[in-house]
């Protein structure tokens, strides 16, 4: 760990939206950061801007996890893994759904954040005071019409956090999840349904939706706050939302 922080973090997702500002809300506390996607460039104008270090990764493949941990172990190791790699893709009903899509979200959600996990939990062990937050989402709680394959997918990354905190318990590893409903990020959306038109549409009259700042405040808090609190899950959405089918739209 460098410069006076006692404390660092792999953040996954970090090249845009929730991931990126949870960077720079560590960052901004002092804490050593390694950022993780795939996208070299913008991981590298993020620690430019932020000195974070940056670490391209494809989290759902072998060799790259593996020279992650490396890299981090070269470093002086974590205290904190933050999970925030993932998202949708496609909103069909189960009748039309497209097998790749759903391949895609089971991987990066799913086998994704248990291949990060699986490589770093000797070393959080190691710290006997480790802490691991998922952001999963308010999709694994309630399905959708359109929803069934990232509600299938989200589920089961919160499937296998709650067993997670069960599994290391004893080794005083705080499991933390994050359940946000609409965040407006950059992509999300875009890269779900493809065109700016049908991502737009997704946010129409809503008058604040959640921001990636507002979700990462939150993360930061989780994660900062004294070890033995274990905020084990929070759902966070926008006050327009009072639930999955109930959003407050102006002008409709
Ligand atoms: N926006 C919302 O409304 C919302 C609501 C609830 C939950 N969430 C969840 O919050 C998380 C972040 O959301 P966001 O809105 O910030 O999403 P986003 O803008 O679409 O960002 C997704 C991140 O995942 C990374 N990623 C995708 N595939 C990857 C792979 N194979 N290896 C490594 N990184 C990969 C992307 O980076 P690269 O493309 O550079 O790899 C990107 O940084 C996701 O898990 C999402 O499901 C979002």
């Amino acid at each position: 760990m460098t410069e006076n922080s006692t404390h660092a973090a792999v953040v996954t997702g970090a090249s845009t939206g929730i991931g990126e500002a949870t960077v720079r809300q560590l960052r901004a506390r002092g804490w050593t950061v390694y950022a993780v996607a795939r996208r070299a460039g913008r991981l590298e104008a993020l620690a430019a801007e932020t000195g974070a270090v940056a670490v391209p990764t494809d989290i759902t493949a072998d060799d790259d996890v593996a020279r992650l941990l490396a890299t981090v172990e070269a470093g002086g190791g974590i205290d904190t893994l933050i999970n925030i790699s993932g998202g949708a893709r496609g909103a069909d009903t189960l009748a039309e759904a497209k097998t790749g899509d759903w391949e895609w979200m089971y991987q990066v959600n799913v086998v994704g954040t248990m291949k990060v996990t699986r490589a770093f939990l000797p070393m959080l062990r190691a710290t006997r005071a480790g802490t691991v937050l998922n952001l999963t989402s308010v999709a694994a709680l309630v399905s959708y019409e359109g929803g069934a394959g990232y509600n299938a997918a989200k589920a089961a990354q919160r499937a296998m956090t709650q067993a997670l905190r069960l599994e290391e318990v004893a080794n005083n590893l705080r499991v933390v999840e994050v359940l946000p409903g609409m965040v407006r990020t950059e992509e999300f959306s875009l890269r779900r349904l493809g065109d700016a038109g049908q991502a737009d549409a997704v946010y129409a009259g809503v008058a604040k939706p959640l921001t990636a700042d507002d979700v990462a405040d939150v993360v930061a808090y989780a994660v900062t706050a004294p070890h033995h609190v274990n905020l084990d899950e929070i759902v966070i959405r926008p006050v327009a939302q009072a639930a999955a089918h109930k959003v407050v739209r102006e002008g409709t």
